[in-house]
């Protein structure tokens, strides 16, 4: 089963690391596909995002990061994969995912969308909310991957 897990990252959270954890036991290869959303201003540049989430997944030979423009559905048929995954954390959520997951099916109907609940300690736990932290001097530390703290605190000039 090849799985993608497609999204912004800016930046990638530890709640996105536990749904990468939890998705990859269960897909051959998992594509962490990263792209730009239309609707956001991102921090981070694409390539950053990339190059960050590759630090974190760099021992995982069945885990691969790369970046993709366009439509994801296209995006997936040039790897052969099938399985969008997702994670939802609250009621909030629905709409926004529904309406992807309605829209991707609509453009290609063999692709399926997979939703997944992190651990509840990330529950609350966004990119917003961690570019809110760090850009306001906060400790980020327990909330994203050390390579991401580590562009976090240069980008932000935190000692
Ligand atoms: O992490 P995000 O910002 O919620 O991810 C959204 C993303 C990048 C997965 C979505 O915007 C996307 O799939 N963009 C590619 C363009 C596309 O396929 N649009 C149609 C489905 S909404």
């Amino acid at each position: 089963m090849l799985g993608v897990y497609p999204g912004s990252f800016d930046p990638f959270t530890l709640g996105h690391k536990d749904i990468v954890e939890r998705a990859a036991k269960f897909c051959d290869k998992l594509f962490i596909a990263v792209s730009e959303n239309i609707n956001k201003k991102h921090l981070f540049t694409l390539d950053e995002r990339v190059e960050m989430i590759r630090e974190v997944f760099s021992g995982n030979s069945n885990i691969v990061v790369e970046s993709f423009s366009g439509l994801l559905v296209d995006y997936m048929q040039s790897r052969n994969a099938q399985y969008i995954i997702r994670g939802l954390r609250a009621v909030s959520d629905f709409e926004y995912e529904f309406q992807m997951a309605f829209a991707n099916r609509n453009i290609n109907n063999s692709v399926e969308t997979i939703f997944m609940v992190p651990g509840s300690q990330y529950l609350f736990l966004s990119s917003t909310i961690v570019r809110d932290i760090a850009y306001n001097k906060g400790d980020v530390s327990n909330l994203v991957p050390e390579p991401v703290y580590k562009k976090l605190m240069e980008k932000y000039n935190i000692k």
